[in-house]
């Protein structure tokens, strides 16, 4: 997919892009989600844990997602430094999906880029994706701990269900959201 999307972000003189991810954004969606995971996470997932988060693994993890089929990754870039500042994933449902095709997979948004309309883009991007690939409609499994969870209700999605996962060693309990996808 070749769509970008070019929009102000706070201060009028600066754009952000929202775009489909390349090869070379793969540093900057890892550093992305280590930086977001040990901010959001703190308190929710053992601290061991998220210390043993390593960019070269959440690289490696990102270029097998890269090939796989179906999959598609959004990123958003601040034009001036040129860094990935957040980035969005998707594609066929994984595991425990309950008869839901699509799924994004994860949605960061760098901290100090957060609340400015930075995930609704990126959120938009996914799901416009996944509609234009025919899912009919898709889920986001999200920690039902995670301060952020009411981000979802906010973007249109619905309460489907709840399971517990382990996590770093620990029993978590996730919350997942659905939406029903117009053809695009
Ligand atoms: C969750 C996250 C992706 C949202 O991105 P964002 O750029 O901060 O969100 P936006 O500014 O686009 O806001 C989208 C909507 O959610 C609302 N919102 C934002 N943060 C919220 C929060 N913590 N709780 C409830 N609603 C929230 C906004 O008001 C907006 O709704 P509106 O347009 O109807 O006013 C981002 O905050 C993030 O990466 N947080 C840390 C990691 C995380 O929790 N990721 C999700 C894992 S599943």
């Amino acid at each position: 997919m070749s769509r970008s999307f070019v929009f102000p972000v706070r201060a009028p003189t600066r754009r952000v892009i929202v775009r489909p991810a390349v090869w070379a954004d793969i540093e900057g969606m890892a550093r992305v989600a280590v930086d977001t995971w040990n901010l959001t996470y703190d308190g929710i997932l053992p601290k061991a844990y998220l210390a043993r988060m390593r960019l070269h693994s959440q690289e490696s993890q990102r270029s097998r997602m890269m090939h796989a089929h179906g999959v598609h990754h959004f990123v958003t870039v601040e034009p001036t430094a040129g860094e990935v500042v957040g980035y969005a994933s998707c594609g066929p449902t994984r595991n425990g999906g309950g008869g839901v095709p699509g799924e994004i997979y994860e949605l960061y948004v760098q901290h100090g880029f957060q609340g400015r309309g930075i995930g609704r883009r990126l959120f938009r991007a996914a799901r416009d994706q996944l509609a234009g690939d025919g899912h009919e409609s898709m889920i986001v499994w999200v920690l039902s701990d995670n301060p952020n969870l009411g981000v979802y209700p906010r973007l249109g999605g619905w309460r489907h269900a709840k399971k517990t996962i382990r996590v770093g060693g620990v029993a978590v309990e996730e919350t997942a959201y659905t939406w029903r996808l117009d053809r695009a």
